[in-house]
This record gives structure tokens, C-alpha cells and sequence, in this order.
């Protein structure tokens, strides 16, 4: 039986003004429906996530976890439309994703949505500065360089700008891959184990970072983490066993 909290009771001035259109307000910052994901293999089809249903209200922080291989990266790729599910639906600001092709898809992503990887993916040939420039460049816009320089900055690496990815740390990688999800202002913050293989202080310090950014601009934050330091600092934590959500726990709307 899944545990779920939604505030279904209206804020203080919800409806005090006849302009304010009830629905409107409504509208979470991400929803998904029934959502599955299976893969086809030789031995029979994979059933790798299966009838989640959720919703994550704006400026939400939100904590996923569960065992190695229950579905949480899988979840996170869905979540950010990254991958398509085989079942149910995903919206993001109340815009479903299943309408949209890939490259619809792929405005959605530019437009609203920053994703830490689990792996990281850096560009291997591209300088720290360069890893950080391009999902601005990707989306035309006419200065890259200078929010790049600016968020590179805020996150601590503004002496490691010309750096490749191998001659940096990994909390210094680290930093990067957050400072790229992050410097398209992003409404949508999705990290996949953004303390996965650093020390504590380091750990420590991309997650004041995180939350600090998310503070600052209102970012709704999705965190796939096996870290408990981070998961508390998380207002809600949903739990996913063999590709089913069994917990929900702290919900605020
Ligand atoms: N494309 C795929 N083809 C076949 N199996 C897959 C595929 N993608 C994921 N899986 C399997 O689905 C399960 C869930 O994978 P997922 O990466 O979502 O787990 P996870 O909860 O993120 O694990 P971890 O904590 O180890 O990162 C795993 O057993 C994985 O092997
Ligand atoms: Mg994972």
C-alpha cells in the first residue's frame, strides 16, 4: 500500500481573487501516471518500473531512493523525458510528454529542465568552461560564455575553467556536471546520485550547493541519493522497491 500525503488544503490566498483561476495553482511541477517501463529481452520482457504514480508540487525537494537496481534512474529518465515510458504519463508545469516527439521533448528539456547524471557524462574533449557553455549553446543563446563563467564561479571551479575533465577531481567533475544542469536556470532539477563517490566534506558541499541553488532560484529538486546526510535534507522521500513506489512520506503538494 503506497503512503501518499497531498495537501489538498488551499493556501491562505487561494481564491481571494475572482482572477486566480482555481486549477491554475493546481498545476504541479511535474506529475506522472501509472508509469511503467519495460524492455524486451531474449529470455521474455523486463518489467523494470511499474505503476508510479506521482506528484511533485514547484519548489518541492524531493529524495528517491530504494535498493541498487529498483528503478530509480529509470524513474529519474522518465521523469525528465529523457526516455519514454512503455506505460502511463508524464507532465511537466501540466505539459504531457507523451504528445511531443523527440525533439519537442528535447525544447521541454532546454526550456525547463537540468539533469545530473549518474555517470556524469562530461564531454571528455570539451574544457570545464565548454562542458558548461553548451546546453546554452544548444538552445542559440548569443552569450554562453558569460553565465557559464558566472555559475562556474558560484560552484567553486572559477581557477579550473580551462581544465579537461581528467585534470580534474572528481568532486571538481562533480561541480561541473551541477553547474551545467544548473546554469539554463532550470524550473526542474533532476540529480542521479549527486554524492555517489565523493568524500563527505565534498559530498557536504555540493549538497549545500544544490540546495542553495534551489533556495535561490525556487528549483524543484528530484535527487536519486543512497546518502542519508542528503535524503534528510530532502522535505519528502519517495521509496522505490522491484520498480514499484511503496513510500511516500512528507509530501507537502
Ligand atoms: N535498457 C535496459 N535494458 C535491460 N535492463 C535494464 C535497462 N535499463 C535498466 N535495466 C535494469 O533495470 C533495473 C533498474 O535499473 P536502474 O538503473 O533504474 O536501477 P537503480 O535503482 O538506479 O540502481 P542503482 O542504485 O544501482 O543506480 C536494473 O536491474 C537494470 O539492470
Ligand atoms: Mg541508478
Amino acid at each position: 500500500m503506497v503512503e501518499q500525503i497531498h495537501n489538498t488544503v488551499p493556501r491562505p490566498d487561494a481564491g481571494t481573487s475572482a482572477q486566480v483561476h482555481p486549477a491554475a495553482s493546481a498545476v504541479p511541477a511535474l506529475r506522472a501516471e501509472q508509469l511503467g517501463k519495460r524492455v524486451p529481452l531474449p529470455g521474455g520482457e523486463l518489467v523494470i518500473l511499474e505503476g508510479v504514480d506521482v506528484r511533485i508540487g514547484r519548489g518541492e525537494s524531493v529524495a528517491v531512493v530504494g535498493p541498487s537496481g529498483s528503478g530509480k534512474s529509470t524513474l529519474l529518465s522518465l521523469l525528465a523525458g529523457l526516455d519514454s515510458p512503455s506505460s502511463g504519463r508524464v507532465e511537466i508545469d501540466g505539459a504531457p510528454l507523451s504528445t511531443l516527439d523527440e525533439d519537442g521533448r528535447a525544447r521541454v528539456r532546454a526550456a525547463k529542465v537540468g539533469f545530473v547524471f549518474q555517470n556524469l557524462q562530461l564531454l571528455p574533449s570539451l574544457t570545464a568552461l565548454e562542458n558548461v557553455m553548451l546546453p546554452l549553446e544548444l538552445r542559440g543563446d548569443a552569450d554562453a560564455a558569460g553565465p557559464a563563467r558566472a555559475i562556474q564561479d558560484r560552484v567553486g571551479l572559477g581557477g579550473r575553467l580551462g581544465h579537461y575533465p581528467r585534470q580534474l577531481s572528481g568532486g571538481e567533475q562533480q561541480r561541473v556536471a551541477v553547474a551545467r544542469a544548473f546554469v539554463t536556470g532550470p524550473s526542474l532539477l533532476f540529480a542521479d546520485e549527486p554524492t555517489g563517490n565523493l568524500d563527505t566534506a565534498t559530498g557536504q558541499a555540493v549538497i549545500e550547493l544544490l540546495f542553495a541553488l534551489n533556495q535561490d532560484a525556487g528549483t524543484t529538486l528530484v535527487l536519486v541519493t543512497h546518502d542519508e546526510l542528503l535524503a534528510r535534507r530532502c522535505r519528502r522521500t519517495l521509496r522505490i522497491e522491484g520498480g514499484r513506489l511503496v513510500a511516500d512520506t512528507g509530501a507537502s503538494g
